[in-house]
């Protein structure tokens, strides 16, 4: 039976990085980790800080037997994952990490930071932290200058992490762009949040990782990519970033299968002023 690779990342100091180097990397479609730092641990503190005051258990435990689908467990998590997106603490360490890999906060645009969870095989999911099956987000957000952050809130293995299928970043995928609508997402019940791929992509052709708490994976969001459900649940933190300069200085991914025809400018917020992309 094919298996997916199980990919060996590079993984990079924040110091071993500019602007223009890493840029350049992610708009070619190359994806690697960057080495833990202050800055994602102290967001993964607070993080456990809110989830302990929530549920009152800790967030280290793996496989949470109490944390199991219900309205009251419903309702926290989304209290929580409001909690988390206004978090300024979070968001200023964000930036204070984008800063340490040499982006320029005064021209950067961020979403929010937003919480995921994906239960272990068999368990059911819990509110609307769901998790996503393969698709762009340039397919949602039609800025294909988007490069996205993910990390995990503990160490993840290949089976409970993210995965990317590298093989289509520059070729066409079949996928439901046409009809997904950001509107519905936000009206409908267990709407996807986001279009995702309508054809089978061969396990050869995805890659998953190993990531440890505090290492961050960064890649365009040009790239198909999905979530793992493994043998271990998983929590993680996730965001993107666009600069208006990008469109002229790097060589940006190119629109080859997104159908959709809505720029969600207003997702990015400027890191210094908080104005709108
Ligand atoms: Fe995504």
């Amino acid at each position: 039976m094919l298996k997916e690779k199980q990919k060996i990342l590079s993984k990079i100091s924040y110091n071993q990085l500019s602007e223009k180097s890493f840029k350049k990397k992610i708009f070619c479609g190359e994806f690697f980790v960057i080495k833990k730092s202050n800055e994602i641990l102290k967001i993964i503190e607070i993080t456990e800080y809110y989830f302990q005051s929530f549920f009152n258990q800790s967030l280290k435990i793996r496989n949470h037997r109490r944390l199991i689908s219900n309205k009251e467990n419903d309702r926290f998590f989304k209290i929580l994952q409001i909690r988390l997106k206004n978090c300024k603490i979070i968001r200023k360490n964000f930036s204070d990490f984008l800063s340490k890999i040499g982006l320029k906060t005064e021209n950067t645009f961020m979403d929010m930071v937003s919480l995921r969870y994906s239960p272990r095989v068999g368990k059911k999911r819990i509110g609307s932290l769901v998790p996503t099956r393969a698709h762009r987000d340039t397919w949602a957000s039609n800025i294909f200058s988007q490069i996205n952050f993910w990390f995990p809130l503990h160490t993840v293995q290949n089976d409970n992490s993210i995965f990317l299928a590298p093989k289509y970043f520059k070729k066409k995928i079949r996928n439901n762009s046409k009809s997904w609508n950001f509107n519905s997402f936000k009206e409908i019940k267990n709407y996807p949040s986001v279009p995702v791929v309508t054809q089978k992509i061969k396990p050869k052709d995805l890659v998953s990782f190993k990531i440890q708490k505090g290492e961050i994976l960064c890649f365009s969001g040009n790239h198909v990519h999905g979530s793992k459900i493994g043998r271990t649940e998983r929590f993680n933190l996730e965001t993107r970033i666009t600069c208006k300069n990008d469109l002229k200085n790097f060589n940006i991914p190119e629109n080859i299968d997104s159908y959709s025809n809505s720029i969600k400018n207003s997702w990015f917020k400027n890191l210094k002023t908080g104005k709108n992309y």
